[in-house]
């Protein structure tokens, strides 16, 4: 069913910086890439080179469409050692968004995704509370910086995924689970002369000890940034749809309160909740439960559930009481066919909010471009457009121009 979008609805693609950047050497992920014991199935390197290609991404988006541009600022870039902050890192960003600025892009700027300095997790990361007052620091510095050009700003990209991949570590074994992540997080304390059972990244620390740290460094870096910049400042959330069937009802309230629930509560009179979904999640008697039998999955082995979208903006905006961005939002898949179908059938589901009243803000695919996806390498394809990686060349696949139309046309 076509339908019209409000007027200045954000359209737009995201990316990360550790994902596309390329050569992010001072972070801890760098370490753990090229170590003996990694779990990564190969390092990121010189990723997308986006470091140094941004001018041409940023015109080949805005060429598309869109008028947005979500991507992330590197930590580990403005401050590779505590308390230095890189004057030549942060004009880099800074040139970056007044590209987006003079080419007619909105940028939106998440300071925290997922990779952190290696200091930083050398010293404990998320897990140790002295990481709200480091990341306040930081918010600060950059705030300073870059505040006058952002109109969006994010502060912690899906603050919520330690505990939600802790959890589902506990409940299912998931990769880079048990004594294998034990051994790689202690042959990384030892290369970077840290203490052993010190040393904590964001995916693969204890996420039930980061959660309250996470919470308080967003609420933290959020007044530090509204002092800094006129723009909108939010946090995003992975918020992939939990569903309740018979005899899952005992883990699906605990899991929902821990994973979401707690996060979006604490989020009241915040400027935007960005929302970031891929699939679905089932809770029954025997734990979480696989995808049904003979449903399509993804690259990343998940459900295709594109209506997860639809559900988890209706419980962010309920829960959280902001209006909602969907921050993120898309499939690993080499069919580019199926990335068109699973859009299509999210963007239905943001239709049928806007038409029950909930603000919603825009909508922001996951990804510009094919990229680092973390512990899977280079494999899954998020990207609406094409790397060629030797080359570096881009190409956009048919999705992008499909996407790219509705952009234009603000409509279904
Ligand atoms: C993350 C991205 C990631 C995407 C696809 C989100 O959880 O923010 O960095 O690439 O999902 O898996």
């Amino acid at each position: 069913m076509a339908g019209t979008f409000p007027k200045g609805f954000l359209w737009g693609t995201a990316t990360a910086a550790h994902q596309v950047e390329g050569g992010n050497t001072a972070s801890d992920l760098w370490l753990m890439e090229w170590m003996k014991e990694s779990l990564f199935a190969e390092p990121s390197a010189d990723a997308c080179d986006h470091y140094h290609l941004y001018p041409q991404d940023i015109a080949v988006l805005k060429g598309l469409g869109f008028n947005t541009y979500r991507f992330s600022i590197e930590w580990a870039r403005i401050e590779p050692e505590e308390g230095f902050f890189s004057k030549a890192a942060l004009d880099h960003y800074r040139r970056m968004i007044a590209t987006c600025h003079a080419l007619g892009v909105t940028p939106m700027v998440t300071f925290h995704h997922f990779t952190a300095p290696l200091w930083f997790t050398r010293d404990g990361g998320w897990e140790t509370s002295r990481s709200v007052d480091r990341f306040a620091r930081y918010c600060e510095k950059a705030g300073a910086a870059l505040g006058d050009l952002l109109p969006y700003v994010c502060t912690i990209n899906e603050a919520n995924i330690p505990i939600m991949v802790t959890m589902m570590r506990r409940a299912v074994g998931i990769a880079g689970g048990g004594s294998r992540r034990e051994r790689a997080l202690a042959e990384a304390a030892r290369l970077c002369g840290g203490e052993a059972g010190k040393f904590a990244p964001y995916l693969s620390g204890n996420g039930i000890a980061t959660a309250p740290n996470l919470i308080s460094a967003h609420r933290k870096g959020y007044h530090v940034l509204k002092g800094l910049t006129e723009g909108k400042v939010g946090i995003t959330l992975a918020l992939n749809n939990f569903q309740c069937e018979e005899g899952g009802e005992e883990l699906f309230k605990t899991a929902d309160h821990a994973i979401n629930g707690q996060f979006l509560q604490s989020l009241k009179g915040d400027d935007f909740v960005g929302v970031q979904t891929y699939t679905r999640v089932r809770f029954g008697k025997t734990g979480v439960l696989p995808p049904p039998e003979g449903a399509e999955r993804t690259q990343m082995n998940y459900e295709f559930y594109p209506e997860s979208l639809e559900a988890t903006i209706r419980q962010a905006a309920k829960e959280s009481g902001c209006p909602v961005i969907v921050t993120e939002n898309g499939i690993g898949t080499e069919d580019d066919t199926r990335r068109i179908a699973y859009t299509e059938r999210a963007l239905q589901g943001v239709l049928n909010c806007l038409k029950d009243g909930i603000q919603v803000g825009g909508y922001i695919h996951w990804s510009m471009m094919d990229n680092y996806e973390w512990l899977e390498g280079y494999r899954p394809k998020f990207g609406l457009v094409e790397v060629d990686r030797t080359t570096q060349a881009r190409k956009p696949k048919p999705s992008a121009y499909w996407l790219g139309e509705i952009a234009k046309r603000n409509a279904t």
